[in-house]
């Protein structure tokens, strides 16, 4: 089978249910989409309207109620925990609001944890970070702590972690939603880089000015595409 002719991620008519005590939230209630290569696909609606949970699925970080999930032809909707760490680890890089760094090691260390879990060795992940640090344009912090760095700063290093591993995919949830908007500004236009450079971007937001750099977008409303 040639996975190139396929869709990246294919989503397919998938709800995603929470059971809280004798209610039952459905987060998603039938998405489907396909992401191709190359994308910068910005997914927006109000809050509660299934964003994350999107996100998660495509991330692997959760599996859907109903219905299929594919990446690259690979059906990853009925993956144990052990095969989805392994999708995430090959394929995806993550970028959170609260840029979630590891406050007690230094920069460099932060960047170095994923390559950890990848089993590279010492040496490689000490040289990949350092160049993943140069691209996001912080190689003079590389020994300060995440405390020591300013808001926009933690987000470039969170986004030099993401981009360590070489993922073809990078997702971000509300990436700027802790930046004021001209620090939010220079991080979008990161991203913007990052996937001319060929990345595929998935990007939650709320961010209006996001659309102009993004190829695609898509709005959730309840659970469901608008
Ligand atoms: N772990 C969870 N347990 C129960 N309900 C949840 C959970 N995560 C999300 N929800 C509910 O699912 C709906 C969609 O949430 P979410 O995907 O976080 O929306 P958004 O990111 O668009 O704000 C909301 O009603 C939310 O309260
Ligand atoms: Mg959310």
């Amino acid at each position: 089978m040639n996975t190139k002719e396929l869709p990246l991620i294919a989503v397919k008519d998938v709800t995603r249910s929470y059971i809280l005590g004798k209610t039952v939230v459905r987060a998603l209630r039938g998405v489907s989409i396909d992401i191709e290569r190359g994308d910068f696909l910005s997914i927006m609606g109000p809050s509660g309207s299934g964003k994350s949970t999107l996100m998660h699925l495509i991330g692997c970080l959760d599996t859907p109620t109903s219905g299929s999930l594919y990446i690259e032809g690979e059906d990853v909707s009925e993956m144990d925990e052990e095969d989805l760490a392994d999708v995430r680890n090959r394929k995806i890089g993550f970028v959170f609001q609260q840029f979630n760094l590891l406050t007690r090691m230094t920069i460099l260390d932060n960047i170095m944890t994923p390559l950890m879990y990848a089993r590279i060795p010492f040496k490689e992940r000490k040289e990949r970070a350092a160049e993943a640090l140069e691209r996001v344009g912080l190689s003079d912090r590389l020994r300060h702590r995440p405390s020591e760095l300013s808001g926009g700063e933690r987000q470039r290093v969170a986004i030099a972690r993401a981009l360590v591993t070489r993922p073809q995919v990078i997702l971000a949830d509300e990436p700027t939603g802790n930046l004021d908007t001209v620090i939010g500004r220079t991080i979008l236009d990161l991203f913007h880089e990052i996937n001319e450079e060929g990345k595929t971007v998935i990007m939650v937001t709320h961010d209006p000015e996001v659309g102009s750099i993004s190829t695609r977008s898509i709005h959730l409303r309840d659970g469901l595409l608008e």
